[in-house]
């Protein structure tokens, strides 16, 4: 976890500030208001843009990330909110069956085949009968603007620097969120104001099975 820790810690210095977000979530507020007393899980939260896009609108938020710099930045503008560090790659430190909710944005897409299955079965055991995971991951179309990919390590998979980046087409979309249960994506368009490029990325919905 050490060299992992310090390699997002020094991402996530960068990037402090207020979290500025963009309305994603608005598509599922119908959705989501029926979990106003749960707590719902930010996994990879970053600065905080899920969390506070949620904790504005009155949800319970538990944002979680491996860099302590990323916790302390959510913390500092969504004062009250519960933080976890964890570790993605290892076993999530939840009950089965323990959250109704998950959102994951643009934070799934930095692991190994064998890594994101494990990720996938983590979400499906701690979500109960049901549970709904909200994702984004970056797809394949961006690929043709990244100028500073170096190498191509497995299917999509890329290393940029110390590094690794994961694009998704459809067919990895299917077979990496399919292991949690029923699945709607949609390709779209993504510009929040605090980046320069618009970027394209499967938006998912994914509903719990047995
Ligand atoms: C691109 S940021 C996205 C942050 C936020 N969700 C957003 O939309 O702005 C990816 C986040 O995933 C976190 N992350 C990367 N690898 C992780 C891991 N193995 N375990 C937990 N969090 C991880 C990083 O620290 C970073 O904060």
């Amino acid at each position: 976890m050490a060299e992992l820790e310090k390699l997002w810690d020094k991402r996530n210095k960068k990037a402090t500030g207020k979290p500025i977000y963009d309305l994603w979530l608005d598509n599922y507020l119908s959705l989501l208001k029926e979990y106003k007393q749960e707590e719902i899980i930010d996994l990879g939260c970053g600065g905080g843009c899920a969390s506070l896009y949620l904790t504005e609108r009155g949800y319970k938020v538990l944002a979680c990330d491996i860099s302590k710099e990323a916790l302390s930045n959510t913390k500092k503008y969504i004062p009250g909110i519960k933080t976890k560090q964890m570790n993605l790659i290892e076993d999530f430190p939840f009950e089965n069956e323990s959250y109704a909710i998950i959102i994951a944005d643009l934070s799934l897409h930095y692991f190994t085949d064998q890594e994101t299955i494990h990720i996938m079965k983590e979400i499906k055991r701690i979500l109960k009968q049901n549970g709904i995971l909200l994702a984004r991951v970056h797809s394949t179309k961006n690929l043709n603007n990244e100028t500073s990919l170096l190498e191509e390590v497995d299917k999509n998979l890329y290393r940029r620097g110390e590094e690794l980046r994961r694009y998704f087409d459809q067919e990895d979309v299917e077979k990496y969120f399919s292991i949690i249960g029923k699945i709607a994506y949609q390709e779209k368009s993504l510009k929040r104001q605090d980046t320069e490029k618009e970027k394209i990325v499967f938006e998912i919905k994914c509903q719990r099975s047995k």
